[in-house]
């Protein structure tokens, strides 16, 4: 049903499953004995955070904080307010904050600047998606999946006016699905 409103698919979910790994394999390796916790930002971290951590190896706790910073649209609105806290206290532990995807950096900067000051030993960021294009922050995340083009993309986690975050694959929209 979803299908019909897709142009074309950027990444595939076979494409995804193997990034996964790939990352998984690299964070089992970076944060051995580092006991992190791992912080996905809701909602777009939801399936790749759980695809992801299925690859990791170590011990580390999940925890979830809601940040949100487009509020329905296809741009950022650069105003990035927190929806969910985090239940749990970060000082002194390192940190991996997971992402579906970096555009202007915003959202991230402002976590990554708050974990800090809560104390945290580190902070890092593994997102599926980069979009170097969108950015006005100086950020490169630490671990990145897939670099894509300067195009509004959904699916795995990312929405459309909160829709198709239930795609399995990444792909993008038809216009005429805007201009409805
Ligand atoms: C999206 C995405 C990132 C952020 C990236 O979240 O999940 O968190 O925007 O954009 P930025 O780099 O320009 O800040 P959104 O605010 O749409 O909330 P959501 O995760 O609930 O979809």
């Amino acid at each position: 049903m979803l299908e019909k409103d897709i142009e074309k698919i950027l990444v595939t979910n076979e494409e995804i499953v193997a990034i996964s790994k790939r990352l998984g394999k690299q964070i089992t390796e970076d944060y051995r004995d580092k006991n992190p916790v791992i912080i996905g930002l809701l909602k777009g971290c939801l399936p790749f955070m759980a695809e992801l951590i299925k690859h990791i190896d170590i011990y580390c706790q999940i925890e979830l904080m809601g940040v949100q910073s487009y509020h329905g649209g296809t741009e950022s609105s650069g105003n990035v307010k927190i929806t969910k806290d985090l239940d749990v206290s970060i000082e002194n532990r390192h940190v991996l904050i997971a992402e579906d995807i970096v555009d202007t950096g915003k959202t991230i900067n402002v976590v990554k600047n708050l974990l800090k000051y809560r104390g945290a030993l580190s902070v890092e960021v593994v997102t599926l998606l980069d979009k170097p294009s969108g950015r006005t922050e100086d950020f490169t995340p630490k671990y990145i999946g897939t670099t894509i083009p300067k195009e509004f993309v959904v699916g795995f986690g990312l929405d459309y006016d909160e829709f198709y975050r239930n795609l399995p694959y990444i792909g993008v929209l038809k216009p005429e699905v805007y201009n409805n």
